[in-house]
């Protein structure tokens, strides 16, 4: 027979996950896919979906008419709103995040800030640091967001170094890639000071709100 405990609701732990490059084949949105698909059954409740920020107009603040957004913008921002946590893919464009990518951040940044106190985590493929620079950009705009990045384990792909580490598409094909990514995501990280992945550290920080404790990030234990 079903105990009340059984009944009582599984938290469901709300991922957005964004990519920085437009591109169809993008290799960015392929490691989305990938963690996406990595994820399931991992952390239980963790549901990872990709937020398309294309539909966005640039920013411009005319664009704001008293202190409601355009239809689209509307959209990303209660996406964002909605989510637990955020998951980045991004490129790195002339050492630095890509303008699509900085004009989504800047449009869910107005106000309300809907960043705020959320969990963050970031992977990147890209050239000779594999998209390095542009997360370490990200992590400094975060400051401004409010938003907590998990410090490590980091996840960069050279995606230029063979072997190939995706196919035409964009999907990734690379099994050492595919398992660093998932440690990435679910911890096991041969590091045990690491050794959490962005998945249980939204899991950790949503079971921490809901107790009233405010965001809790990089050094913790599962609640
Ligand atoms: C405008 C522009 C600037 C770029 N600058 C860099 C860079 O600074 N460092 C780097 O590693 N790759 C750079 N690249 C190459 C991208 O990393 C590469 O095109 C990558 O595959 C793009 O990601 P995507 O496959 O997700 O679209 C640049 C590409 C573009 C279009």
């Amino acid at each position: 027979m079903a105990t009340a405990t059984t009944l009582a609701a599984k938290p469901v732990i709300k991922v957005a996950a964004l990519c920085g490059s437009l591109r169809k084949g993008s290799y960015n949105l392929g490691l989305l896919r990938s963690a996406i698909e990595l994820s399931k059954g991992s952390v239980e409740g963790l549901q990872i979906e990709h937020v398309d920020i294309s539909p966005l107009p640039f920013l411009n603040t005319d664009l704001e008419v008293q202190g409601t957004y355009p239809p689209a913008v509307e959209a990303f921002r209660a996406k964002i709103q909605e989510a637990d946590g955020v998951l980045f893919a991004s490129p790195e464009y002339n050492y630095s995040v890509t303008g699509p990518l900085k004009n989504a951040i800047d449009w869910a940044s107005r106000p309300p800030n809907v960043w705020a106190g959320k969990a963050a985590a970031i992977v990147s493929a890209g050239g000779g640091f594999g998209g390095g620079r542009a997360q370490y950009h990200l992590r400094q705009i975060g400051v401004a967001l409010n938003l907590h990045f998990i410090n490590g384990p980091e996840f960069f792909l050279k995606a230029f170094q063979p072997p190939a580490k995706f196919d035409g598409d964009g999907n990734l094909i690379d099994e050492a890639a595919k398992q660093k990514l998932k440690e990435n995501n679910d911890g096991d990280h041969e590091d045990v000071e690491l050794d959490h992945g962005f998945a249980r550290l939204f899991k950790a920080t949503k079971a921490a709100e809901e107790k009233g404790y405010g965001v809790l990030v990089n050094s913790f234990y599962e609640l």
